[in-house]
């Protein structure tokens, strides 16, 4: 799908003037010719008429030439909508408005599945459910949120949350004010503490193979005092936790009043059948990573179909995603080319065909109908998948890891250094905007 929407374009995204395809070449040359035909009779008809007729035939004339120019002219424009701008294009309709730097192009390479409904502003899920919150919302969360995360205790969380998923993480735990809150991953405690300033009296448990306080004999972490910690030598993996036991001892009897964090880059699809088992319906995770990125199968990749809008992908050598691709693999670091999207005989699902898992210790290849039926197990127990926007765009964070073409647009959008110092973003570090991969919000349907 990508590859057709792309191929209407009469030029490449990035303004370099590539000669038509011989196609579309031959596509106006064929308007011209019949619309040269048109013209020719007519006029050939016109000039006999007009000598043996008086001023009546005149206006006729008038009139019918009239009624040619005007068809004419719709018949160009229409044709030159059809061949360059498709209605749903983002990317050409910025580049109509002149918009074609590398930086201001979100979404250009397709963003899978239900993001695709937020770029085009609607918010909703695929069954039409939303989240409540709206990018105002975000705004006002930010605002908020900036003083608190400059009182962090672990200031260089390098392998931890940067800046945009800290904020992800605590404005939705404050949004959705569960009883109880369950992180899988803590390393040195810096999620930990995100969970914490949002929700200050609930409890949270964590699941980490290493206990965070280990970490302070080496310099900051956190270790939380309402925390329930199932690490070091008390580590349990999640799909192994009593949970109904677990819950039983905290009081919790209602499951969609707990909120789950995986920070544990476990394969996703994994973790999401693991949660639905148990009945807990909030999920978020941190790194959902792209197609052909990452060390763990993740939702993104799972979504990532060629029926869904910015799904799918073509692995063939001279196609337009392959030459964009390869263009912006040069200004983003997480950005893929076709060589690295795709593995042995055009696998570009997952990582070049593999489903990785457990910090890619594991990795296995999956075939595609496996890799489809995963997204339509998925796509049937979700009630919405919610892919946090970057904070900000990149001119003003200058990071320059994600690729906006993969990124719904931003919280504050690029141009918009006004907001963006307001906020008090202006004042952090760029190095704490490096970290974002999609950080995602499911809610599980009733089941
Ligand atoms: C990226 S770090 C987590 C970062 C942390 N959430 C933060 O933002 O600061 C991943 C953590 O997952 C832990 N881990 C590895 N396997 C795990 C598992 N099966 N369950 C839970 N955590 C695991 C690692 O030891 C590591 O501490």
């Amino acid at each position: 799908m990508l590859e057709r929407a792309l191929s209407s374009r009469r030029y490449n995204i990035h303004g370099d003037t590539d000669e038509p395809s011989s196609s579309e070449y031959s596509k106006t040359m064929k308007h011209n010719h019949f619309f040269c035909r048109i013209t020719n009779r007519a006029s050939n008809y016109l000039s006999r008429f007009t000598i043996g007729s008086g001023y009546l035939c005149f206006c006729v004339i008038i009139a019918f030439l009239f009624i040619l120019l005007v068809f004419g002219s719709s018949l160009l424009f229409s044709s030159r909508g059809f061949v360059c701008i498709s209605s749903f294009d983002t990317l050409s309709r910025a580049r109509f408005f002149g918009f074609d730097d590398l930086e201001s192009d979100f979404g250009a390479l397709g963003v899978p599945w239900y993001t695709y409904n937020l770029i085009l502003g609607k918010g909703r899920s695929k069954h039409g459910n939303t989240v409540e919150w709206t990018s105002k919302d975000l705004l006002k969360g930010l605002e908020e949120f900036v003083p608190i995360y400059e009182t962090r205790p672990i200031k260089n969380n390098l392998y931890g949350m940067g800046f945009d998923h800290s904020f992800g993480l605590w404005f939705m735990a404050r949004w959705l004010k569960p009883d109880m809150m369950i992180e899988s991953g803590a390393f040195k405690g810096h999620s930990t503490w995100v969970l914490r300033q949002a929700m200050p009296d609930t409890p949270i448990i964590s699941l980490s193979p290493r206990h965070p306080e280990k970490y302070l004999k080496k310099g900051p972490a956190y270790v939380d005092g309402n925390c329930t910690y199932f690490a070091g030598k008390d580590f349990v993996d999640f799909g192994s936790v009593d949970w109904p036991k677990v819950l039983h001892k905290h009081g919790i009897a209602d499951l969609s009043r707990v909120l789950i964090f995986f920070d544990d880059h476990q394969n996703e699809m994994k973790r999401v059948e693991q949660a639905l088992n148990v009945g807990f319906r909030h999920l978020v995770f941190e790194d959902n990573y792209d197609t052909g990125t990452g060390d763990h199968y993740s939702l993104r990749q799972i979504c990532d179909q060629s029926y869904i809008r910015g799904g799918g992908h073509s692995c063939f050598k001279n196609s337009d995603e392959a030459r964009i691709r390869s263009r912006r693999k040069k200004f983003w670091e997480k950005a893929v080319d076709i060589k690295e999207l795709c593995g042995p005989d055009e696998a570009w699902w997952g990582v070049r065909g593999y489903m990785r898992d457990n910090f890619n210790h594991s990795n296995e290849p999956i075939s595609y109908t496996e890799h489809f039926q995963n997204s339509r197990f998925i796509e049937s127990i979700l009630d919405v998948y919610w892919e946090l926007p970057p904070v900000a765009g990149p001119s003003l964070t200058h990071q320059t890891r994600y690729d906006p073409a993969r990124a719904p647009s931003p919280i504050v959008e690029d141009g918009k250094y006004g907001l963006f110092k307001r906020l008090g973003l202006a004042k952090l570090d760029n190095s704490v905007f490096n970290g974002y991969t999609q950080m995602v919000y499911l809610q599980i349907s009733e089941q």
